[in-house]
């Protein structure tokens, strides 16, 4: 069996990030969405892993090299625009061959593995198995109608009115007869090749699907909502380890991670928190539920539920929540007798501030 992982598309949910780095690429809990994909994956034994890469493929080979670090083979298969999910198959048909494949959107974060959905998939090897989450709004989602036994009778892709509240969520499944799938459909009315209409071609021709309910944890992290929803999820899993410096003046409670080469002085950390290599802490409250990157220097500063990625620089914030910093970003706050705020702000950026 081999893996095709999707991880081109342009973001547009999670910009500014997008423009610079990959959304795949943003860490939850100090560790990259897509790195957490291929974890799941090596965890099924499958070690070939095809990656589609759309315009950030440099920063993506850059993160992920040829997979041996993590016990990978990567190959990575451009694709020069993203027309749908059914062509980045129709892309790797080379790579993946006459082999079974699990095909996982590098977006999507599932926790808790897919081991028990691979082993269906092996046990009973229908042409295709998907998986489905029960969600409150299906209208964003491919829909399944599946009967008693989990044989899926339709699917639509993301129906006005939907027949079941069953999302497909983003792993897929697949025998070889996907392939003559892919090339017998037509573009959707947003001009894509849909992986569902692919999968419903199969249902429509006799070939038998089938569907697992995923009861686990799962978070498409195409929102900054759910980047940092899936920061605490994934935080709250964490055990306390420090090995960077804390001074005495300081105190941590709880799950705390400080990694080697962090300093923390005179301040309060409340986990569970992970706090970079490099990273400087000082006169600054920081936690619950924050993820700090390497290399950042945070001083006079309260924040909670967020993430700074690596080198972004706080200081004198108090009150930070729910945000999200981008790499060597810098926040300064200013004496609010000034009565001013200055705001460099780049492209579809948002920033909100005390009227
Ligand atoms: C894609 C699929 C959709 C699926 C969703 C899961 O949607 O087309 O069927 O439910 O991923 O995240 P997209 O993210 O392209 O809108």
């Amino acid at each position: 069996m081999k893996a095709l992982v999707l991880s081109g598309g342009t973001g547009s949910r999670l910009r500014p990030f997008s423009y610079s780095m990959p959304k795949q690429l943003i860490p939850i809990a100090n560790k990259p969405v897509l790195e957490r994909v291929l974890d799941n994956i090596r965890d099924l034994g499958v070690t070939e892993i095809g990656i589609i890469v759309g315009n950030h493929v440099e920063e993506i080979a850059e993160a992920l090299g040829d997979g041996s670090r993590l016990g990978v083979e990567i190959t990575y298969i451009p694709q020069e625009s993203p027309k749908g999910l059914a062509q980045c198959v129709q892309l790797a048909q080379d790579f993946l061959g006459d082999d079974d494949f699990v095909m996982y959107l590098g977006d999507n974060m599932l926790p808790e593995g897919i081991t028990e959905a691979a082993a269906e998939f092996h046990a009973l090897r229908p042409a295709a198995q998907v998986l489905v989450a029960q969600v409150e709004d299906p209208r964003a989602f491919g829909v399944a109608e599946v009967d008693a036994t989990g044989v899926v009778e339709r699917l639509v892709e993301k129906p006005p009115v939907p027949r079941s509240n069953l999302a497909l969520i983003g792993v897929y499944f697949f025998t070889p007869a996907i392939h003559e799938a892919v090339d017998s459909i037509v573009p959707s009315a947003r001009g894509e090749l849909e992986i569902t209409d692919a999968i419903q071609w199969l249902v429509t021709n006799g070939s038998t699907v089938r569907a697992q309910e995923y009861r686990g944890y799962w978070k498409d992290t195409g929102r900054v909502e759910d980047v940092l929803e899936c920061n605490q999820m994934l935080l709250d899993g964490i055990e306390r380890r420090v090995d960077g410096e804390v001074d005495d003046q300081s105190v941590l409670i709880g799950a705390v991670v400080v990694e080697a080469g962090a300093r923390i002085t005179r301040s309060f950390v409340e986990g569970p928190v992970v706090i970079g290599a490099g990273t400087v802490l000082e006169d600054s409250h920081v936690g619950p539920h924050t993820s700090i990157g390497r290399d950042c220097v945070l001083s006079g500063t309260h924040l909670d539920y967020s993430i700074a990625l690596d080198g972004a620089t706080i200081s004198a914030v108090r009150g930070l929540h729910g945000s999200l910093l981008g790499r060597s970003a810098a926040v300064t706050g200013i004496d609010l007798a000034s009565r001013h705020h200055r705001l460099v702000v780049g492209d579809h950026t948002r920033v909100e501030v005390a009227a």
